[in-house]
């Protein structure tokens, strides 16, 4: 059974959407005093809540029960279940990724000029808004010049910097951003508490960090790792640092921990070790190299530490802080040499972790 979460759990109140607070604040003033824009543009990120709230902005306008100085949509009436549908006639929306060509906004033009049949408002959602030709872009500036006093444009785009001022000027423009770890973490443990899963937290992290900041990304992965899982499973750490093929920090860090007391035995051993168990090596040195760089960063300012390691557990904030005390410059200097070295080396190397262990060898062979 494929549950589509972020269908099944596409926000159907403001009150519902993680993050976006600007945005949220500023929509839901507009409604409660009815003083709407006729064009709004909606820039940022994929999975950040673009087409959501186009469609709260859409159900909360032509809710019939909606009352003066409110602005959440009842979910009751018929308007606002068509909308929950996905088919109210008032509500149209085009993705011009698809539907690129003039005719889609002669359409649209023709449409525009009849009023809505049932609602106050027709409200038009046009995604990925930098896709339209340039016929097409004409014909919604001509519109957008003149929008009849029934029309709504909400235009979503990832990418505003390819659309064309002149649009871009006629609209209210709204940037989404991504959404934060924690942010997509009370999302998924929301989600999974009314299906009723159990989970690890820090399975929810593993899955937070992946998704980069799209709650629809962390929605899709959870729907993979639930039927990976099996039905009624909870959900694991162990099972989702496989799935998503992430090398653990941990073994990063305790790999580090060997080589930063320059311990040449425990440090081949357990790299070894891992080896046996299946690690990727050429994924390993590339995630430790990076690894590295953080503690070089973190050596040169302090200050990285916010921008740089916030996809880090606050235990693990700590390790990498105290490898950045712990070693000297010119010692994360030569590491990350060495071991850029030793991915290069690796390619051609008929046995694969050799360059690494010399490396190894060479670096703890040095005692300051
Ligand atoms: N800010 C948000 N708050 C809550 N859920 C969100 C948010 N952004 C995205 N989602 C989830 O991701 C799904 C897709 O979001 P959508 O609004 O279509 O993103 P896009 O910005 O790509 O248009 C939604 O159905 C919802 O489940
Ligand atoms: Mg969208
Ligand atoms: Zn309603």
């Amino acid at each position: 059974m494929n549950l589509v979460l972020y269908r099944k759990y596409r926000p159907k109140t403001f009150a519902e959407i993680v993050g976006q607070e600007y945005i949220v604040k500023i929509l839901t003033n507009a409604i409660s005093s009815g003083m709407i824009s006729h064009a709004y543009l909606f820039a940022g990120p994929r999975g950040t809540g673009k087409t959501t709230l186009g469609r709260l902005l859409a159900k909360a306008l032509n809710c019939q029960n909606r009352k003066e100085g409110e602005y959440e949509p009842c979910n009751k009436c018929e308007s606002c279940q068509e909308i929950n549908k996905g088919n109210s006639i008032d509500l149209i929306e085009i993705d011009a990724a698809s539907n690129r060509g003039i005719d889609e906004m002669r359409n649209l033009k023709e449409g525009i000029r009849f009023v809505p049949t049932k609602s106050k408002y027709k409200v038009f959602i046009i995604d990925e808004c930098h896709m339209l030709t340039k016929e097409a872009n004409n014909a919604l500036l001509k519109t957008l010049e003149e929008p009849p006093a029934h029309a709504i444009f909400v235009l979503a785009t990832t990418e505003i910097h390819k659309m064309i001022p002149t649009i871009i000027s006629r609209c209210q423009t709204f940037d989404f951003r991504k959404l934060k770890i924690p942010e997509i973490i009370q999302r998924l443990e929301k989600i999974l508490k009314k299906e009723k899963i159990e989970y690890e937290e820090p399975a929810l992290f593993l899955i937070a960090r992946e998704a980069t900041g799209s709650i629809r990304d962390a929605e899709s992965l959870l729907d993979k790792i639930i039927s990976f899982s099996g039905k009624g499973k909870s959900i694991k750490k162990e099972v989702v640092g496989e799935l998503l093929g992430n090398i653990e920090t941990e073994l990063i860090i305790q790999f580090m921990e060997y080589l930063s007391e320059k311990d040449v035995k425990k440090t081949v051993s357990f790299l070894n070790k891992s080896i046996d168990k299946g690690i990727n090596l050429q994924q390993f040195i590339k995630a430790l190299n990076n690894y590295l760089r953080e503690i070089l960063l973190l050596k040169i300012d302090s200050q990285f530490e916010d921008s740089l390691i916030s996809s880090l557990t606050s235990e693990e904030k700590e390790k990498i802080k105290g490898f950045a005390k712990k070693l000297s410059s010119e010692e994360i200097h030569e590491i990350l040499e060495k071991f850029m070295e030793a991915e290069n080396k690796m390619k051609y190397s008929s046995i694969v972790q050799l360059p690494l262990e010399l490396s190894i060898v060479e670096i703890c062979s040095k005692k300051e």
